[in-house]
């Protein structure tokens, strides 16, 4: 198995960061550079930046149901090129159907798509050839811990260069229900461009950034002839939906109509468009791993207008397909571009080891 980043190169890191850098273009590309060196292997496979990982019996990947013992993840998942994640199973059960659909993907005769990690409980994963369509969960303590797993799934399956999109819905400010956004910069509740973690007891910051070149290729895929807008900007990332996006209809509620549209305001001065619950763990996990990611999210309500998510049920249907139209197209294209929009093939996941497989199983079901 390769080696994955050594202890000096986790200090090589540290005094990279500390060392300070004479301008701010030069400085992201650097470090650009420096993440890709130490989270990539020459062949574009992904690297982790945990040496424990390769010094362990077997990975099991509990919150998945998966383990690098138990199941040939190569075999499984080593042609995925696209992780697509978003909230809830059924959203990413759609949009499996919805991209098999769209870039033609045939399932083996007899054989219908399968919650791969259905013995986990907690999160839901459907395979559709080089795309992964997993749900996160709601807010970033969820998001953190699929990350993990995901990343630590891509490199046990040796994936190349995979691209990772949060698929979601947010609070519009300024913008209509149904508008699509896509994220520029992620921003914390104190509007810092990072998430910040305790380890340890120690806080630390991880720079919360997305690939801006993806986020303008997303863009350009929109069409003057969808009858909605998409738009680029800031997403304000917060740890709750009432008091913390400054909703007026939570259990509690202890400022005023003025201070909550005061706030909104300052949000709108600062390039803030959309508010949701998980960009900033997202961008920074995987801006940390090196994988170009990107974030889409459909608006549900304009904020200024009020804090009630009531649109019709089949109106909110219909907007929530809208960022996976867009991801589709953008799917398409790069498949196209490689030639591999109609050669797919459907695959079943192998079982290496039944006994572990039964082991990885019965361990999950027993935290249900
Ligand atoms: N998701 C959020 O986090 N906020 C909203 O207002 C809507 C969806």
């Amino acid at each position: 198995m390769p080696p994955t980043i050594t202890s000096n190169e986790a200090h090589d890191f540290k005094a990279h960061y500390d060392r300070g850098h004479s301008s701010p273009l030069k400085e992201n590309e650097e470090e650009d550079a420096y993440v890709h060196r130490i989270t990539r292997y020459s062949d574009g496979t992904v690297k982790l930046r945990n040496s424990n990982i390769e010094l362990m019996d077997q990975d099991i990947l509990y919150h998945l149901a998966l383990g690098s013992e138990s199941h040939d993840l190569v075999e499984m998942f080593g042609d995925v090129k696209f992780v697509c994640m978003g909230g809830t199973p059924k959203r990413m059960e759609n949009f499996a159907h919805f991209i098999m659909e769209d870039i033609g993907y045939k399932l083996p005769a007899g054989t219908q798509l399968q919650d791969i990690s259905a013995y986990s409980y907690r999160y839901s994963m459907y395979k559709v050839g080089p795309v992964l369509c997993v749900s996160h969960g709601m807010g970033t303590p969820s998001v953190s811990i699929l990350m993990h797993e995901m990343i630590k799934l891509m490199y046990h399956a040796k994936c190349k260069d995979p691209v990772f999109i949060r698929i979601g819905t947010c609070g519009g400010i300024g913008v209509e229900g149904g508008t699509v956004i896509i994220t520029e910069d992620a921003l914390d509740g104190q509007l810092r461009n990072s998430h910040e973690f305790t380890i340890l007891g120690q806080t630390i910051h991880r720079p919360a950034k997305l690939d801006k070149k993806l986020a303008r290729e997303l863009k350009s895929l929109s069409s003057a002839d969808d009858p909605y807008d998409t738009i680029i900007g800031k997403t304000l990332c917060t740890n709750d939906f009432y008091e913390g996006q400054g909703r007026l209809d939570g259990a509690f509620c202890e400022f005023s109509e003025n201070d909550k549209m005061a706030y909104l305001e300052k949000l709108q001065e600062h390039g803030v468009v959309n508010i949701e619950m998980e960009s900033t763990i997202f961008a920074a996990l995987t801006h940390h791993a090196g994988i170009k990611a990107a974030v889409v999210c459909v608006a549900l309500l304009n904020r200024l207008n009020g804090d009630q998510v009531n649109a019709p049920k089949e109106v909110m249907h219909e907007w929530q397909q809208r960022p996976q139209i867009l991801v589709s197209r953008y799917i398409r294209k790069i498949l196209a571009q490689h030639g591999q929009l109609k050669s797919l093939f459907g695959h079943q996941g192998s079982i290496k080891s039944p006994r572990r497989f039964k082991l990885v199983q019965q361990e999950s079901q027993a935290h249900e």
